[in-house]
Order: C-alpha cells, then sequence, then structure tokens
C-alpha cells in the first residue's frame, strides 16, 4: 500500500451555489413556461380557447388546483424525443362550480393537436381516479387529434384506461364531456360513456374516421362539420346532449347542469329554499291544452308553469323532439321531468324518443332525481320503417328503465294516454308512485273511431244505416271508456285534478314521497335492452 504525498484535489464540477431563493426561482420559471405554453395565438385564430381560459370560464374564480403540470412524455422517436412539453397536451385538476368540488381535464390543442399518449392519458386516469374516491364529477374538455400516432399501442392503451374508468363511475358521480374542437377516432366514445355531452357550433366535431378515411374507403366527399359536426350529433345522431354557439355560453350551461345535479349517488340533489309550490294555483295551466285530443300545443310551456321560476334546462333540445327530457325544480328540489311533445309528430313515441327518454330515466334514477311524466300520448309510432328499424326493442328500453326506477315517481296525465305508450309512460302498472288526471284525460286501449271499428265490424256491416250506428256506438265508447274515472275507479289514477292545480298536487307529491325507499333485487345487473 502506497500513501500519496500529492494533496487531495476535487475534480467534481463546481455546482451552483444551492440556495432556496434559487431553488424558487428555477421552479417558478419551469411553472411559468409550461402554463404559458406558445399556441395560444393559433388557437384563437380558429375561434377557440385555450385549454387554461376555457378552465377559467368553467369554474369558480381562484379555485382550481392543478395536478401533474411538470408531466411530460417519455417517448422516443419520429419527432418527439427532442420535443418534450410540459402538461403534454393536458391541464388537469381540480376546482369548484358554485363552491362544489367538481375534478376536470382540458385538452390542450396547441401541444401536439393534443392528441393522447401515455403521459397524457395517466394524467385523465389521476382525476379520474379522484374523481370517483372523492365523490365528484367529472368534466372532460376534448379538443384533441385522438391517440398520439407516435406513441402507437400505448395511446390506445391510454384510451382504454378512461373507458373502464368512466363505466366503472357510471351512476356514482355525474360525467360530462365537452366537445370544443376535433374529436376524433375512438376519442368520441369519451363523450359516447359520458352522461352529458356538450358541443360547440363550428369548432366541435366527433367522428370514428375523419373525412380522408371516408373518401378512401367509399368514395363519399364529406366536410369535418358535414360528417360530425354539432348539427348532426345534436339533430341527428343524439350523441350530444347540449349545443351551443360559443365557448363561453357551452360552459356556463355545464355550470348551471351541475348546480341541478348531485355531487354522487350517495348524496341528495342539490336542494333549495322551498317557495310555496304546494299552494300555488296556476289558472294559466288550463289555457295552455286544447280539448280537443288532437290540436298540437308545446308541452314546453306546460314545464315553464309547473317548475319554480319557469326555468327548466332541456336535454336532446333537437334530437327526438316528440319527447322532452328536462331537469328543473319543484319547490326547490330537482326533477326530471318527461313529458310528450304534441307539437312534433302528434307527440308519438318512435325509437328515438324511447331511447332519449330512458336515457335520461335511468340518468335520473341512478342519482336519486324524482321524476315526473306529462303523458299526452297517442301511442307509438305505426309503419314499416319503425318496426323493421326495432321500435319493439327500443321502445323495451324506456319500459325497462321505467319499470326499474326506484326513485319518486309522478305521472300527470294531461290528455291522452293511448296502449301501450300508456303503459310504457309511468303508468301506475308499471310502478308509479301517483297517478295525477286532468278531466281532459283519455285512457284507453285506442282511440273511439279504431276501437269502434274493431268490436263492431260485423254490426257496422249489416247495418242499414252505418253512419247513424257509428256516432251512436262512437258517443257509447265514448262514454264508457274515454274519461279518466273509468281509470281513477279502478285505482289506476289516484286523484282527477283541476289543471291549475297541477304545479300544487306535484309539488305536494313530492313532499309526501321525499323519504320514499326502495331497492332493487340484488343480482349481478339486469339485462337492459340495448
Ligand atoms: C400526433 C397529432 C395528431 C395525432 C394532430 N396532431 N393529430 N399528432 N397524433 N393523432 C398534430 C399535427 O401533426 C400537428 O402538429 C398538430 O397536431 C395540429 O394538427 P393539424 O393537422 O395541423 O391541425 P388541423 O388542421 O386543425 O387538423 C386537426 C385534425 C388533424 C383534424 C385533428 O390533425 C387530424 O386529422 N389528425 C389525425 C386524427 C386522427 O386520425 N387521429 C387518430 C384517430 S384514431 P404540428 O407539429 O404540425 O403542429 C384514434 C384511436 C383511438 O384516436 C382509439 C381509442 C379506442
Amino acid at each position: 500500500m502506497t500513501t500519496s504525498n500529492v494533496e487531495h484535489v476535487d475534480l467534481r464540477p463546481e455546482l451552483p451555489p444551492r440556495t432556496m431563493e434559487l431553488l424558487r426561482e428555477r421552479n417558478d420559471d419551469l411553472r411559468s413556461r409550461a402554463v404559458s405554453g406558445d399556441g395560444s395565438q393559433r388557437q384563437h385564430a380558429l375561434g377557440k380557447r385555450t385549454a387554461r381560459e376555457r378552465l377559467d370560464l368553467l369554474l369558480d374564480p381562484g379555485s382550481f388546483v392543478e395536478v401533474d403540470l411538470f408531466r411530460r412524455h417519455q417517448a422516443h422517436g419520429l419527432k418527439v424525443s427532442d420535443h418534450r412539453p410540459h402538461t403534454d397536451g393536458v391541464v388537469a385538476g381540480s376546482g369548484t362550480i358554485e363552491g362544489r368540488r367538481v375534478f376536470v381535464y382540458a385538452q390542450d390543442f396547441t401541444i401536439f393537436g393534443g392528441s393522447l399518449g401515455q403521459a397524457h392519458a395517466a394524467k385523465i386516469h389521476k382525476v379520474m381516479d379522484m374523481a370517483l374516491a372523492t365523490g365528484a364529477p367529472i368534466i372532460g374538455l376534448n379538443d384533441s387529434g385522438g391517440a398520439r400516432i407516435q406513441e402507437g399501442v400505448m395511446a390506445l392503451d391510454g384510451y382504454g384506461g378512461i373507458f373502464r374508468r368512466q363505466v366503472e363511475a357510471s351512476g356514482v358521480i355525474p360525467q360530462i364531456s365537452v366537445v370544443l374542437g376535433p374529436c376524433a377516432g375512438g376519442a368520441a366514445y369519451s363523450p359516447a360513456l359520458a352522461d352529458f355531452t356538450f358541443i360547440v357550433r363550428g369548432t366541435g366535431q366527433m367522428y370514428l374516421t375523419g373525412p380522408d378515411v371516408v373518401a378512401a374507403v367509399n368514395g363519399e366527399r364529406v366536410t369535418h362539420e358535414e360528417l360530425g359536426g354539432a348539427a348532426v350529433h345534436s339533430g341527428l345522431s343524439g350523441v350530444a346532449s347540449f349545443v351551443h354557439d360559443d365557448e363561453e355560453s357551452c360552459l356556463a350551461d355545464v355550470r348551471y347542469l351541475i348546480s341541478l345535479l348531485p355531487s354522487n349517488n350517495m348524496e341528495p340533489p342539490p336542494a333549495y329554499e322551498p317557495c310555496g309550490a304546494t299552494e300555488d294555483i296556476r289558472p294559466a295551466f288550463a289555457s295552455l291544452v286544447p280539448v280537443e285530443p288532437n290540436k298540437p300545443y308545446d308541452i314546453r310551456d306546460l314545464i315553464a308553469e309547473l317548475v319554480d321560476d319557469g326555468e327548466f334546462l332541456e336535454v336532446h333540445e333537437g334530437w327526438a323532439a316528440n319527447v322532452v327530457c328536462a331537469f328543473g325544480r319543484v319547490d326547490g328540489g330537482v326533477v326530471g321531468v318527461v313529458g310528450n311533445q304534441p307539437m312534433v309528430l302528434a307527440g308519438v313515441l318512435d325509437i328515438e324518443a324511447s331511447q332519449k327518454a330512458a336515457r335520461f330515466v335511468r340518468f335520473c334514477d341512478a342519482f336519486g332525481i324524482p321524476l315526473v311524466s306529462l303523458v299526452d300520448v297517442p301511442g307509438f309510432l305505426p309503419g314499416t320503417d319503425q318496426e323493421h328499424h326495432g321500435v319493439i326493442r327500443h321502445g323495451a328500453k324506456l319500459l325497462y328503465a321505467y319499470c326499474e326506477a326506484t326513485v319518486p315517481r309522478i305521472q300527470v296525465i294531461v290528455r291522452k294516454a293511448y296502449g301501450g305508450a300508456y303503459i310504457v309512460m309511468d303508468s301506475r302498472s308499471i310502478g308509479t308512485d301517483l297517478s295525477l288526471a286532468w278531466p281532459t284525460n283519455e285512457i284507453a286501449v285506442m282511440g273511439a273511431e279504431g276501437a269502434v271499428n274493431v268490436i263492431f265490424r260485423k254490426e257496422l256491416a249489416a247495418s242499414a244505416d252505418p253512419v247513424e250506428l257509428r256516432s251512436e256506438l262512437l258517443a257509447e265508447y265514448s262514454e264508457q271508456l274515454v274519461h279518466p274515472y273509468y281509470a281513477a275507479e279502478r285505482g289506476l289514477v289516484d286523484d282527477v285534478i283541476d289543471p291549475s292545480h297541477t304545479r300544487a298536487a306535484v309539488a305536494r307529491g313530492l313532499s309526501m314521497l321525499h323519504n320514499k325507499r326502495r331497492h332493487p333485487t340484488a343480482r349481478k345487473h339486469g339485462n337492459v335492452p340495448l
């Protein structure tokens, strides 16, 4: 062993002085660069706001708590190794809306087109997990080119993780998806799995395969907007529940919707001060509905008269408009209203109306929101088109949804309630708690004309004066069967009310049913017709 005479020299490079002040400066610098991004101009030029501007509009001022600001991708190759922006194209965290906690993520189109890679997905998974663990709604603001192509199967895996979490959270916390830019490929399944999807005209688009693929596969030439813009999804496909002209009004309505929903399935919906609705007699009701059974009127006028301050939020306004589904309040408590709309297709139920109302009823039931059904329905829409496209299967969805619902349920039969459609629209037989009918009410297997033709076909054929006989039989049938007292005498209608008492009677009914507790039969899950 030798001992050196050489004096020890420290060959390590000299490190910068390590002071708290310098470390904080570096952190501030990194943070402000991560937050500022550099693509806001391009985003504004497209008529869109940045992810952070959107969160500012959505959340209460100063309430946003961000997670994973510094997260960035660990991918290699294909133009990404040397470009690793912080956030990885999604701003995620939590904030409040009118003081109530929500979890959020907002995709940032200025970073890799908002495309979803492994880190981006992991951030979304993280806030979804926190939302479910704490029982708070999750809101996703989508603006993305879809799966990040450079990250291959890891991007697809990231989407799968979102979908699995959405299904796990379904019926536990409200899930809202807002489409503010492209939402391409399988990414569109996230809005489809959400409880409510908002879309903005002109900028929001959803499709599984873009215009180029469509052109290549079947030669069809379409624009992004024609293929999957707001008009398509709010009016034809039914994927979007709400459509808006701009981001401000869209995000304001997300706030409004949240104010009507409970935070999770264990909490009651937000309750506001009762406003005397149980004594509120409204003569206007009677003038809103013509007594002639075939005259149209707007059921939304009736809903406005029923709910507090005439205010309600209609879901799927532009799709399947022959049924109206809306949230509102009665005496301070939130209700879900389902109403046949005589102004559109005479208010018949058809495939799309059944799908729309069924999903709404199931949402209300999952989140403890009482249901009020305003019935004025001539039946199901007849015809080969409906039959061949499965009106039986789709109508069964609404039937199933009502039968399964354990929330307080009130049926108000305003005018017509014929046949299977009467049963489906929350009749006593499928479990409504309180059935109220107006004196204008006609509940029967079918209308007088059809009924007389079936029962008295032979008599009419043999008659010397069939016109006279028909008119006598019509009068007899109507007298015996086409009025609410036939049902009321048999307990299928609990009361025949003066129309002006509708709001008061519904408010009293809701108060009576407030503590309703019914637990579904134990089973893994039912087999809802899909
Ligand atoms: C990586 C992407 C990207 C993607 C866009 N970018 N989409 N990067 N992966 N999926 C990048 C672009 O390269 C570009 O980067 C920037 O984002 C902006 O994109 P532009 O094309 O310039 O913008 P624009 O003209 O507005 O068009 C937007 C667009 C288009 C319509 C979304 O980018 C597009 O068609 N992208 C591909 C969409 C797609 O097919 N995605 C995969 C779907 S399959 P630079 O550096 O030039 O600014 C899928 C599977 C999911 O998502 C499966 C889940 C089950």
